[in-house]
């Protein structure tokens, strides 16, 4: 194979990530029904794909979300309705894409590494938001529209796993 055939993972674009990635996670997940195993190899997956500083997920649970499975640091465990960047986006119900978090009111730091955010929320059959997928990266301006919708495509594939 000649040098300019090989697809060095650094040097491929964002789009081309996303475009490897997202038949990975469909095969990953498909025919599995357990929400916690295919949530957690989700947030693996991301993180691996494009190295952020953490991804996972909120899952409603008794009126607030509770932290779900994640990969990164410790994180809060539990965050309000309409509450920083997660609690705007299931309030919303609408993906909140932040490129400095520390410019969106409410803001909760998990961590002071973290300067940009995209969340987008998660829906089930019905249509109702159930949870929020979470991903936070130690650049300012990380996220952009062709984030938002890939993030949303996977947030679409995730809606058959999800308990209501
Ligand atoms: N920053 C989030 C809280 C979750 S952590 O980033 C993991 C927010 O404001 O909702």
């Amino acid at each position: 194979m000649s040098e300019k055939n090989i697809n060095f993972a650094s040097e491929m674009t964002k789009e081309q990530k996303y475009n490897e990635m997202l038949p990975q996670l469909a095969a990953l997940i498909e025919g599995e029904t357990d929400e916690t195993s295919v949530l957690a190899n989700v947030s693996a997956l991301l993180r691996q794909t494009f190295g952020w500083f953490w991804t996972g997920f909120y899952l409603v649970r008794n009126g607030e979300l509770r932290l779900g499975p994640f990969q990164g640091t410790v994180a809060c465990m539990h965050i309000a309705h309409g509450r920083g960047v997660c609690g705007t986006a299931w309030a919303e119900d609408r993906t909140q894409v932040v490129d400095d978090v520390e410019l969106f009111p409410g803001h909760i730091a998990c961590s002071s590494l973290s300067r940009s955010e995209i969340v987008v929320p998660l829906h089930d059959a019905r249509g109702k938001v159930v949870g929020v997928l979470d991903i936070d990266d130690t650049q300012l301006s990380t996220f952009d529209a062709v984030d938002r919708q890939y993030l949303e495509q996977v947030a679409g594939l995730l809606t058959k796993t999800l308990y209501t």
